[in-house]
């Protein structure tokens, strides 16, 4: 049997050769050399080499005219975008299934096709009938909208290169296969080459690309990490399944901010934006319940308020549970600790969990003081008042510390209806400029807590 050609390399430095060496003639290394099969040049790659003739131009020039963006109808999509759909651009939407990743993309197709221009949408996963009957259903009328059922990469290709779309959805970018390459579709290797493939095309002829992926049970997406690499933005988009909030979230861009979101909810006509969350996440606010606190939070550059609640009772057996929802667990056991031994909380035979209303993730350490009321409220079995929203991080001290953006959230609270916050005492300062609402400064936790919590 013949054996496949293979080629020695210093694992070093790189240099090739015919046969193993003990001692590389690049680097003078010993024992470096590795075999590796000789790659035979696919006709893919040919053809690709010849295909991209984009020559070499100054950059400045190149950058004389920026990138028009176009926006779709949707504000909070532009905004977690950083203005806009980025004509050549490639954006990734991961979500679990069933979430709406198709039902958003199909509503931006139609947006685009309605305002911009030709837009093509490709499912490998569903039917023309299926995708026509979502279309009625969102009420989509748009003629410039193509569709097609395909899942052969060079298929697609041609018929991008055919209908020239401003936009391309590829819905998913894990059915779709690479005519070239003896793989499975939605292996690293199919995965891989069609992105490649279709982020080459899009800065080539210049359209914005969707590819909606998948998530593994972790919540990841699915494929390797170098997916996220390639293209320009990563978008996920998260929710309960079984509520109708949903949040888009911006994990990596490359034209704008990431951490930003946009909060939209499901309808029976499909997605609609929902223009003020906090309001939506503070709407079914128990009124006087012990536990309750609202915290002034910030989701990228958008100050948002959100309840967290807290829950704690005696542990009956055992040692005690900490379970958190929304927040970090880490977070929530440092601050238990911190009123144990700062505020004389005795938290240690407590159960104690946390919840975060809405589905919303809160990562940042503003959120601490919060979380210390609510805990404490919930001990002492005392509602907070209903005007009263907190923000401020917690040290190990028990010190409380200033945070970011102060004015904003501030603002933000007394557009809301709030009348006093408590915050961090450096921040008592911006009481001047904010006479609506009055501002209660604390240094310490304990400070915090005999504020009457
Ligand atoms: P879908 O976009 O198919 O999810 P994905 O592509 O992420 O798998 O959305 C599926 C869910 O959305 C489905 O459970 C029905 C619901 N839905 C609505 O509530 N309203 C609508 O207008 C549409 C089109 C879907
Ligand atoms: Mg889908």
């Amino acid at each position: 049997m013949a054996r496949a050609k293979t080629v020695f390399f210093c694992g070093d430095c790189g240099y090739e050769a015919g046969k193993w060496l003990g001692r590389c003639p690049g680097c003078g290394g010993w024992n470096t050399f590795r075999e590796a099969p000789v790659k035979s040049p696919s006709k893919h790659l040919k053809a690709s080499f010849l295909s991209v003739s984009e020559p070499p131009e100054p950059l400045v020039r190149a950058a004389a005219a920026p990138p028009d963006r176009f926006g779709s109808r949707f504000g909070e999509l532009n905004r977690v975008l950083g203005g806009g759909i980025v004509p050549g651009s490639v954006i990734l939407l991961g979500g679990d299934p069933g979430i709406g990743k198709s039902t958003l993309l199909l509503q931006i197709a139609a947006d685009v096709a309605d305002n911009v221009g030709v837009v093509l949408y490709v499912s490998g996963e569903e039917s023309r009938q299926q995708v026509q009957m979502r279309a009625q259903r969102l009420g989509v009328t748009s003629e410039l909208l193509y569709f097609s059922a395909e899942t052969d990469l060079s298929c697609i290709c041609r018929s991008i290169e055919e209908i020239q779309p401003v936009l391309v959805i590829i819905d998913s970018i894990q059915t779709m296969s690479h005519p070239d390459l003896p793989l499975l579709p939605g292996s690293i290797g199919q995965l891989r080459e069609c992105t490649a493939e279709l982020v080459r095309l899009a800065k080539l002829r210049n359209f914005a690309c969707f590819l909606v992926g998948h998530v593994t049970k972790e919540g990841t997406l699915a494929g390797p990490r170098v997916l996220e690499h390639m293209v320009d933005t990563v978008l996920s988009f998260e929710g309960e399944r079984h509520q109708n909030l949903r949040l888009l979230r911006a994990v990596k861009n490359r034209f704008g901010a990431t951490n930003e979101i946009a909060v939209f909810s499901m309808e029976e006509g499909g997605l609609v934006e929902v223009a003020n969350p906090s309001l939506l996440f503070l709407s079914e606010r128990s009124c006087g319940a012990p536990g309750s606190v609202v915290v002034a939070a910030m989701e990228g550059t958008r100050p948002v308020l959100v309840e967290i609640q807290a829950l704690v009772s005696p542990t009956v057996f055992g040692s005690p549970r900490r379970a958190t929802t929304g927040v970090d667990y880490n977070r929530v056991v440092l601050i238990a600790a911190v009123l144990e031994k700062r505020a004389g909380l005795p938290l240690a035979n407590q159960d104690i969990y946390v919840n975060v209303v809405g589905g919303l993730k809160i990562v940042e350490p503003a959120a601490d003081l919060g979380i210390a009321l609510a805990l404490a409220a919930s001990y002492r079995n005392i509602a907070v008042d209903r005007e009263t929203a907190v923000l401020g991080e917690i040290g190990l001290t028990g010190e409380v510390r200033a945070v970011g953006q102060v004015e904003q959230r501030l603002r933000e609270a007394a557009r809301l209806g709030f009348r006093r916050l408590i915050v961090p005492q450096s921040s008592v300062d911006l009481q001047e400029r904010l006479p609506d609402i009055e501002l209660i400064g604390v240094r310490t936790v304990r400070e915090a807590i005999d504020l009457g919590i």
